[in-house]
């Protein structure tokens, strides 16, 4: 059971009673991941006082231009993951293809790959508004002590065995899961310790909070114009507030404690919509079913979905679960 102020590294101990006859492996990884984002928390806190706003001068695989601070948080926590020899493969959405990690010796036994938006909403930075970081762990499916291959990537998020964000806002979190619920660890920057602030988290099972980028309202499918109507309609506990920061780890931080919905749709612009199912979706789609959520991408559960591409975009519908249910409904409808 998770105590109020435990900090992070005792809980990570009692949490591997889960996970009985375990090497301690997982634990080993988390640790790389909190002392990782740490850095980043540094670097991302100093935004405005160093040269690390704007862009890099380059475009990423998505055909985004990345910004400093997106080539900065990524290369910080490969560093981390690769010099400490804690996983096998790395994917990333900054990096074009999968990372292969043999080891110092050429002997690299780990068995989990890490897959990572390492900053999230990075269109925020110049502006002072949060921004984050996602995780997603899965074990290898081909044999231990090989390079690891794209499939040990493209499983389906019903595979996931932890997953969690950092969020760099007024405070700064950890949110994490490893299949037996969720719980968030505030970093204490003079202490350099994260504490748990938020045992076992709980989306609110309905909610009056709808995310989502109106301004794409034309391009819409004729569901979520259908839906987002019902939202701003007067009646019962409606019309609802509209909130979209634009951050997806913060929109969603957000509705997890006050009860909400957040969609990225496709539109007649973007056939698949604009996240990514490996590196977005399905970690925040693990941490919001096991915090009593439900995610979707208007039709079928995120999680079930076999991914065919590392950069794979999917469409998504993400919060609590009668708001998630109501947005499937008008989808169903208007097919
Ligand atoms: P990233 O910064 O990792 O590329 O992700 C940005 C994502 C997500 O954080 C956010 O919800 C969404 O893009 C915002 O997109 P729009 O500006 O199209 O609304
Ligand atoms: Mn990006
Ligand atoms: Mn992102
Ligand atoms: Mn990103």
């Amino acid at each position: 059971m998770p105590k109020p102020n435990q900090t992070l590294g005792e809980f990570i101990i009692e949490n591997q009673a889960h996970f009985p006859g375990s090497s301690g492996e997982l634990s080993r990884l988390i640790n790389s991941l909190r002392l990782a984002a740490k850095v980043v928390n540094h670097e991302v806190n100093k935004a405005g006082l160093v040269d690390i706003i704007g862009a890099y001068g380059e475009t990423n695989v998505q055909g985004e231009d990345q910004q400093k601070l997106d080539v900065y948080a990524n290369n910080k926590f490969i560093q981390t993951l690769t010099n400490r020899e804690i996983v096998c493969g790395i994917a990333s959405e900054e990096n074009d293809d999968f990372i292969q990690i043999k080891g110092h010796k050429g002997d690299n036994q780990n068995k989990y790959v890490v897959l990572m938006d390492p900053l999230d909403g990075s269109s925020n930075i110049d502006v002072n508004v949060s921004v984050g970081t996602i995780f997603s762990i899965y074990k290898r499916v081909t044999p231990m002590g090989t390079p690891v291959q794209k499939e040990d990537f493209l499983q389906p998020g019903n595979k996931q065995v932890a997953a969690g964000y950092i969020i760099y806002g007024t405070s700064t979190m950890l949110v994490y899961t490893t299949g037996f619920g969720v719980n968030g660890f505030t970093l204490n920057p003079a202490l350099g310790s994260w504490y748990l602030s938020h045992p076992d988290m709980k989306f609110p099972e309905d909610g009056r909070i709808y995310s989502i980028n109106e301004g794409n309202y034309i391009h819409f499918p004729q569901g979520v114009k259908d839906y987002i109507k019902y939202c701003q309609e007067e009646e019962g506990d409606r019309p609802y507030t509209s909130r979209y920061i634009g951050s997806m780890v913060s929109d969603i931080h957000r509705n997890m404690i006050k009860g909400g919905i957040f969609m990225y749709p496709k539109s007649s612009k973007n056939s698949s919509g604009k996240l990514r199912l490996l590196y977005e979706c399905n970690p925040m789609a693990f941490l919001t079913e096991q915090a009593g959520g439900k995610a979707s991408d208007g039709f079928q559960r995120i999680m079930d979905i076999l991914p065919t591409e590392l950069h794979q975009r999917v469409p998504f519908f993400c919060g609590s679960k009668k708001m998630v249910e109501k947005a499937e409904e008008f989808m169903a409808r208007a097919e």
